[in-house]
């Protein structure tokens, strides 16, 4: 990406790489040791990232994992982008059948938490063994439903944050930190 703009969109840097790389290492160790006793196949561990944003951290989560585990993706969006509606759309289905099998749902950011709670309910109906979730940030400010994070990266304060998969107007999502927005690139 061009570095003048990047410059010129980011304010600071939030969590730096090093700091996610930590991070990541430990949630990825702590998920491999409760996961410990599942086989792969019929009844394994499933890993469903949420697109887009989730795609860079199921990555880096996934390949730190000394546990057999499926990838799948599910793709949402909210109906009204930017503004929180509340009501959340099913763009793209996953596709594994996660019944009888162990589903660990990972997510980039949990904001107002009404797409966390739209997938839990939604996982939840289709009868897995367990549900359990794997956020890599949280903002608690904005809060409107709440949600159960069962590995959480980092809490962050309500201002706008883009790289590591997360987007404004899908650009900045492969900086490889978390990035503070200037306000002129979001109200412009
Ligand atoms: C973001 C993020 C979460 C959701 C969280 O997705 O990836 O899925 O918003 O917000 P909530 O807690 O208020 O429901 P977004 O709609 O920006 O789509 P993207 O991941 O494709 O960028």
């Amino acid at each position: 990406m061009e570095e003048d703009a990047v410059s010129d969109a980011i304010e600071r840097v939030l969590i730096d790489e090093a700091t996610i790389d930590a991070r990541v290492r430990k949630l990825a160790s702590e998920i491999s040791d409760d996961y410990a006793d599942v086989q792969y196949g019929e009844s394994g561990l499933v890993l469903v990232g949420v697109l887009k944003g989730a795609f860079v951290f199921l990555a880096d989560v996934a390949r730190r994992l000394t546990v057999p585990h499926h990838v799948d993706f599910i793709a949402l969006s909210s109906y009204n982008q930017g503004e929180s509606s509340g009501e959340v759309r099913l763009i793209m289905d996953s596709r594994i059948n996660v019944a009888d099998r162990h589903v660990l749902i990972v997510e980039d950011i949990v904001d107002t938490g009404h797409t966390l709670d739209y997938l839990q309910r939604t996982f939840r109906a289709r009868q897995p063994v367990s549900l359990r979730t794997c956020v890599f940030l949280s903002k608690p400010a904005r809060r409107e439903v709440q949600v159960t994070i069962d590995y959480l990266g980092f809490e962050i304060p309500d201002v706008w944050v883009v790289g590591y998969g997360l987007d404004f107007a899908d650009r900045y999502r492969t900086l490889p930190y978390i990035g503070a927005l200037k306000e002129k690139i979001y109200k412009s």
